[in-house]
């Protein structure tokens, strides 16, 4: 069985890679063929960890292989996993129109029976739009089958939740397509859980804004914690020790940013309201998350009350550890309301430096990209820490307390013992902690 996986952006690589050391032979395409030359020459285009030995893998063993010609890798592949991306409009509904020309081309290239499976996250319902685009536009009377098979990767270990995952959802309306993905999952056939199109379609939307549910109630929680003498954590913990609730995803902070959840949240909502369901619950949820940064940059302001000339070190820019990714990344907003109020930023992040300097160039007055998390801190008047990357856990803090014009630390994600700060003459705020 060939496979083609047409999109090479964060999915469809880890799509392709993933498929590829299962054992497949996998050809993964993109209109973009600077991307492809570049992916050909062994240039990984994301950070995500332990892809690009993935990768290396596969294109030496030879089962893997990319090009820039759709149609002929439409032509060769018995399944097609479609990973071209669906972002945001204003509205909150997803911009469908790169799965709308994706369908065109299969039509345009059925060369003999294929099914087709939608991979990026869509709203439910998608696949009977690429049914009837493949139908309007196919030259031949070959058949095909629409199957759903969404993903649940987490940046930053995407590889091994590609390769380990919990669950494989396998959305599929005949036989023929149910049995030659069951094929393609063999490895993990124990995981798999098979339905029908629709219901696919909808875990996947219904697991994110689950997730981002959770965070958006334990962040509520914080806000009362911080108007009592209760902790967060300690709440967190106590309630995670009932295995119906779980203690995953309580983790109070900054909110919940990246390319899935503040999109997912709101296209389930666009999506309910158009079908006349009240969407008020998931709505609240979203507004707490947008709440977040007025939280923190009160705690901010409690700390130094005027921003203006003020410098401040920034300490992690990534929307979470361990990706360069900065889409919807509290940093940004945090960065933007430091700078109207006009501070000067000194920034750090072990990966996402490049990508934020696209939004925040490098400015020698008043924005500043560092080396070191040290370097940062450097005549700061407070030290923000907005992602936890796990090198922040071993700072030198007797070193930063020199550095610091001001020994004041704003944690929004929880990372640091209060006592032992405190205990080193820091001045410390976090997040639903007394
Ligand atoms: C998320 C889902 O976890 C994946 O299962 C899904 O496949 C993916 O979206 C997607 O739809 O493609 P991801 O966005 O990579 O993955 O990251 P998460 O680890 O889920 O974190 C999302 C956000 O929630 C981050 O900003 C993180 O800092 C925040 N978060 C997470 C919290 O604020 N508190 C927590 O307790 C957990």
């Amino acid at each position: 069985m060939k496979i083609a996986v047409i999109g090479t952006g964060y999915v469809g690589l880890v799509t392709a890679a993933g498929l590829a050391e299962f054992g497949h032979e996998v050809i993964g395409a993109d209109k973009v063929a600077d991307k492809i030359r570049r992916i050909n020459q062994g240039e990984v285009p994301i950070f995500e960890p332990g892809l690009d030995k993935l990768l290396a893998a596969s294109l030496k063993r030879g089962n893997l292989r990319f090009t820039h010609d759709l149609g002929q890798t439409i032509q060769a592949a018995d399944v097609i996993f479609v990973c071209v991306g669906t972002p945001p409009q204003d509205d909150g509904s997803a911009d469908m129109s790169q799965i709308e020309e994706v369908s065109r081309m299969i039509a345009e290239n059925l060369n003999g029976y294929k099914v087709v499976v939608e991979k990026s996250t869509v709203p439910v319902k998608t696949s009977l739009w690429i049914k009837r685009i493949i139908s309007l536009y196919k030259k031949t009377d070959q058949t095909f089958d629409v199957a759903s098979n969404p993903e649940f990767l987490r940046e930053g270990s995407a590889v091994s939740d590609f390769l380990n995952p919990d669950r494989i959802i396998i959305g599929v309306e005949t036989e023929r397509a149910r049995d030659y993905l069951v094929k393609i999952y063999d490895k993990a056939k124990d995981r798999v859980f098979v339905t029908n199109i629709d219901t696919a379609e909808l875990i996947k939307h219904a697991s994110n804004s689950f997730l981002a549910l959770k965070i958006s109630y334990i962040n509520l929680i914080s806000n009362l914690c911080e108007k009592t003498d209760a902790d967060v954590e300690q709440v967190a913990k106590g309630m995670g020790l009932d295995p119906r609730i779980g203690g995953l995803f309580l983790r109070a902070g900054l909110g919940y940013g990246g390319s899935c959840f503040p999109k997912d949240i709101k296209a389930l909502v666009k999506i309910g309201e158009d079908l006349g369901v009240n969407m008020d619950l998931l709505r609240e949820a979203d507004r707490i998350n947008f709440d977040r940064i007025r939280v923190y940059m009160e705690k901010v302001r409690k700390a130094l009350w005027i921003l203006k000339d003020k410098t401040i070190a920034v300490l992690g820019l990534s929307f979470k550890p361990e990706t360069d990714d900065i889409r919807e990344a509290p940093s940004i907003r945090v960065i933007k309301e430091l700078l109207t109020e006009g501070a000067l930023v000194r920034l750090y992040d072990p990966e996402a430096a490049a990508n934020m300097k696209t939004v925040f160039p490098e400015d020698s007055a008043r924005v500043t990209y560092c080396r070191t998390p040290l370097d940062a801190t450097e005549g700061a008047h407070a030290l923000l820490l907005i992602t936890e990357w796990d090198e922040f856990r071993t700072l030198d803090w007797p070193a930063i307390r020199r550095l610091m014009a001001n020994p004041i630390v704003v944690d929004g994600r929880n990372m640091f013992d209060p006592q032992n700060l405190r205990g080193l003459g820091f001045e410390y705020y976090s997040i639903g902690r007394a």
